[in-house]
């Protein structure tokens, strides 16, 4: 038996919290094609009945949306094509009235190059005070035509655009300007230097205002970022979204533009603020790919929690998860922190098709018609697994809209609909995030699937999401969402204590999880082969129920690739 984390005494509200991902414009529309705020409020009910303690939304702020948002033109106010600020703040006070907390996204590493920092540093010339906020360089060689160093976007292609070479210079002040501007993701998204006051000034600023409109918390964008070795010395490695440095050679130099001590002098400053508020959440959005480093970041004075990516990218097996689980719990009780578990985001392939690929991990960037396509019922059954056994695991969890539908991936979209810059700035090499980003289906009769009051969706729909709809799911007690329901309800329930991990003589990962005053619950999942359950044990939650995970019945053992929460005494439950 191995102690994997013992209960503590701190209660902020996001330490055990369910949280559910709301990515606006595919989430519900009170309107046209792109889903809103006015969609969301309408929808908050379903949420809360889902179980969920708060939602986080990503953004929803004035944007040119050349990166669905995480290109900010203005931080303080809503992007017409979301509402606007009363409409956000009339979210906020619907959501609190169903005793929802509110999360919204901060994107601190880059602005869009809308925003009129950056729009004066162009028209301004090199001698612009507002230069300062970003990273401005002259380029090398000959003429200075080459970039000032050898980063990569983590969206493909160099780091570093010339002002002179942007679409916008012809005929504009800047036309002959041959400075070059860093931007660690699209050329649209300058970063900002945050060796400059000014920057800590204004973000201090825009947090302050979404805490006076009632927010509970912020998803930091990109939380590893922030800080850059002012020298920029040359590293040309590709850093990958939600794996970061996974691909990166062993015994090269650290990064000069991820993960640098500095950053955490800016939550430290940050966390300051926030201890005005309460006890406002602060998430970061991470990527490293080690849980000592990611521990850092949620240190007392810092953050609150940490997105555990290496849960999200582990592959559905035995070994690979006893050791994340393990790993992850220990390294952030050495800092009083939650671990907090994630299997999917608009960043990823959508768990359920993940686990259905011949390869589990990370998996690509993207699905097309002509790729392999996921085993959709084997994928659907290990995410569902998954889930159940992360669910009474300690810590928070954070669930991406249409998981409890047990929503796959849209594989089949035409090209000519892709949005993501990832698509373009590789020339099409990845297909990019656009199939985890489909609007949901809310009514399986409806045009869009009642996704829209006029029947239009921003991306189309797969047909074969007609049974998945919310409205059939809601009505089979067997359903995927139904399961989701009820193993929340029960994670309250049983509450969450000190989990231990045993070692079993045979087959699948057993733990068990003591919460003061209730009876055990044991969590068994069985990956390629079935489990035998003790005698006496009795099935509370069984993820290989759900109708479309095969139906089969936990009666005496686990069914390969699902998860069972089981009792043996019945007094507690
Ligand atoms: C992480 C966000 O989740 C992703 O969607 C975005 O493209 C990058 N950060 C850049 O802001």
């Amino acid at each position: 038996m191995q102690i994997l984390h013992r209960a503590n005494e701190t209660h902020e509200w996001w330490r055990e919290a369910v949280i559910y991902q709301i990515y606006p414009r595919s989430f519900a529309s009170s309107g046209g094609p792109i889903g809103d705020l006015g969609g969301i409020t309408s929808r908050l009910g379903y949420i809360k009945q889902l179980g969920a303690d708060a939602i986080w939304l990503s953004p929803f702020y004035r944007s040119p949306q050349k990166d669905a948002g995480y290109d900010v033109a203005d931080y303080r106010s809503v992007d017409p094509m979301f509402g606007d600020n009363h409409a956000a703040e009339a979210m906020i006070e619907k959501a609190h009235l169903l005793d929802l907390k509110v999360i919204v996204d901060l994107v601190p590493n880059h602005t869009s190059d809308q925003h009129a920092w950056f729009q004066a540093a162009l028209a301004g010339g090199k001698d612009a005070p507002e230069r300062a906020h970003y990273w401005f360089r002259d380029g090398k060689g000959e003429g200075g035509n080459e970039p000032p160093n050898d980063w990569l976007s983590v969206f493909g292609g160099p780091a570093w655009t010339r002002v002179k070479d942007r679409a916008d210079a012809p005929g504009s002040p800047w036309e002959n300007d041959d400075s070059w501007y860093l931007h660690l993701f699209d050329s649209s998204q300058p970063d900002l230097n945050w060796t400059d006051p000014a920057v800590h000034e204004e973000f201090n600023s825009i947090l302050r205002y979404w805490l006076d409109r009632g927010a509970d918390g912020f998803r930091v964008d990109v939380a590893h970022g922030l800080a850059k070795d002012p020298e920029l010395p040359d590293w040309q490695y590709h850093w990958d979204m939600v794996s970061g440095g996974s691909e990166v050679p062993e015994n090269v130099p650290a990064p000069p533009q991820w993960n640098r001590p500095e950053v955490h002098e800016i939550y430290r400053e940050w966390r300051g603020v926030l201890n005005d508020y309460g006890q406002p959440a602060l998430v970061a959005e991470a990527w490293l790919g080690d849980p000592k480093d990611m521990k850092l970041y949620v240190r007392r004075d810092e953050m609150s929690q940490a997105f555990n990516f290496d849960f999200l990218i582990s592959p559905f097996e035995e070994a690979a998860y006893r050791k994340v689980i393990a790993e992850s719990l220990a390294e952030m009780d050495a800092v009083g922190a939650p671990t907090t578990w994630v299997l999917s985001n608009h960043d990823v392939v959508r768990a359920a098709s993940r686990f259905g690929l011949s390869t589990m991990g990370k998996g690509p960037n993207g699905i097309r018609a002509w790729e392999e396509q996921p085993d959709a019922a084997l994928g659907a059954r290990r995410a569902l697994a998954a889930h159940a056994l992360q669910a009474a695991l300690p810590g928070s969890l954070y669930i991406y809209q249409g998981e409890e539908l047990s929503l796959p991936e849209h594989t089949s979209l035409p090209d000519e609909v892709r949005q993501d810059p990832t698509f373009f700035r590789t020339n099409g090499a990845e297909a990019g995030r656009d199939g985890c980003r489909v609007p949901l289906p809310w009514l399986a009769e409806h045009p869009s699937f009642g996704f829209s009051p006029d029947g239009s969706s921003w991306l189309p729909q797969p047909h074969e999401w007609t049974e998945l709809a919310m409205d059939r799911q809601a009505l089979d007690p067997n359903s995927s969402l139904n399961f989701f329901k009820k193993m929340y309800q029960l994670r309250k329930v049983v509450g969450l204590g000190s989990a231990e991990l045993l070692e079993a003589d045979g087959p699948g990962l057993h733990y068990v999880s003591r919460a003061q005053g209730r009876d055990p619950l044991h969590i068994v999942t069985a990956f390629d082969e079935p489990v035998e359950l003790p005698a006496g044990a009795r099935v509370v939650l069984a993820s290989s129920e759900v109708t479309q995970a095969g139906g089969e019945k936990a009666e005496g053992y686990v069914p390969a690739n699902s998860t069972v929460w089981y009792v043996v005494d019945r007094q507690g439950l």
